[in-house]
């Protein structure tokens, strides 16, 4: 028999994933298909499937509805010998996708094949943007609309296989009106064989909304407490309440990446969340390198717009502190606070992308 190496099989590679589209002929993948940056949440640290020769496991996306179909092939399958037996890839991948993943593939196709031509992404059009030549729209939801939910459980398994660290949300939480998602679409030309329908999906982000509660100073008595409780109650909406909104997932797939897009994206959600009274605050969860220098970049660039952080400078006549030894007014702290809140930056952020300003107006 092979020896163990034989039969193992790096699972970055054997995982591909396509956006497909009808075409005249049949199925076509739009783009290039693309492999997980990481898939150790789905098989194991040491990222290698067991007990094939050849495998190939096939992720297809409606590029549209996101719809995933599943397949699975190889030329050998290790043979069970006592308790070492070949990995159940399918198995696994069942706590991943949702169950229309492992329709047959002749039933996926032929879905895809007539296509709704009326079929647009779920939630509103939020904007309409040009990039390289090519028309891209931005599509706002909330989880509790069915139609988000669909797209979101058929869309989780990029969190695992492109985000470190990255983890699904619950999409059956009670609180799911807290989740807003933002849905990245390429919208093609009308083809004039119009077998197609136009939308290519290109990316998503979600977006939570904590309650922001600010205790009264000085304290209300218990009297007025309770009155305040049960105005709360009786007239607040809640999404009127003051809130952070924080963006915890955020993907542009591979095909779309380095052409600006992600940076469109981000910088639209920021101007959504400055405009949106309740939000007192925009913060990222867990942002990784490459999400950071894309929003050091957008969020120097929102600020350089304001002209108090334009006149923020480094007060030269004050002595710099020594490493270490506490901060003095080498910059003016009111103001800094003040462009902060209205910026609605959280404290880190904004001193990270204060001193890339203030560094580079130094005379
Ligand atoms: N044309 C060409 N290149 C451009 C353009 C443009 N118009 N505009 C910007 N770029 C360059 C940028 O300068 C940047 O270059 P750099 O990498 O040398 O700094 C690069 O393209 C990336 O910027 P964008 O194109 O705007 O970003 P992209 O669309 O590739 O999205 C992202 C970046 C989101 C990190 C993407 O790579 C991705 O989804 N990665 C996998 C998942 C991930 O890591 N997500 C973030 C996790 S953190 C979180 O979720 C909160």
């Amino acid at each position: 028999m092979a020896s163990d190496d034989a039969w193992s099989t790096p699972s970055n590679d054997a995982l591909l994933l396509s956006l497909v589209s009808p075409s005249p002929t049949g199925v076509k993948t739009v783009g290039h298909s693309f492999h997980p940056k990481f898939t150790y949440p789905i098989f194991g640290d040491s990222e290698e499937i067991f007990g094939y020769q050849d495998l190939e496991i096939n992720l297809r996306y409606n590029a549209s509805d996101m719809r995933p179909n599943l397949s699975i092939t190889y030329s050998k399958k290790f043979p069970a010998v006592g308790e070492t037996e070949a990995t159940d890839v399918d198995g696994i991948l069942r706590e991943f996708l949702p169950d229309i993943a492992f329709q047959k593939k002749k039933d996926f196709e032929t879905g895809i094949k007539s296509p709704r031509q009326d079929w647009t992404p779920p939630g509103k059009l939020a904007t309409t943007f040009s990039s390289h030549g090519n028309t891209f729209e931005v599509w706002k939801g909330n989880l509790a609309d069915l139609a988000v939910k669909q797209v979101v459980k058929r869309i989780q398994i990029l969190v695992p296989l492109f985000i470190e660290g990255g983890s699904a949300i619950d999409v059956d939480d009670p609180d799911a009106d807290r989740w807003t998602v933002f849905f990245l679409y390429q919208k093609k030309e009308a083809s004039s064989d119009s077998t197609s329908n136009p939308y290519v999906f290109a990316g998503y982000c979600t977006v939570y909304r904590f309650f922001h509660f600010r205790l009264p100073t000085p304290p209300l008595s218990p009297s007025e407490s309770d009155v305040e409780k049960a105005t709360l109650a009786q007239d607040f909406d809640l999404s009127e309440l003051p809130c952070r909104s924080r963006i915890s997932q955020f993907i542009v797939l591979p095909p779309f990446q380095g052409k600006g897009l992600g940076s469109r994206l981000y910088s639209h959600i920021f101007e959504q969340y400055i405009n949106h009274a309740p939000t007192v605050e925009i913060t990222v969860e867990d942002p990784n390198e490459a999400f950071d220098d894309l929003r050091d970049v957008a969020d120097l660039h929102y600020l350089r717009q304001l002209p108090e952080f334009q006149a923020l400078r480094i007060n030269t006549a004050v002595a710099i502190p020594k490493a270490g030894a506490a901060p003095n007014n080498i910059v003016d702290r009111a103001a800094c606070e003040a462009v902060r809140v209205k910026a609605k930056m959280a404290p880190r952020q904004f001193a990270r992308v204060l001193e890339m300003h203030l560094m580079s107006t130094l005379p």
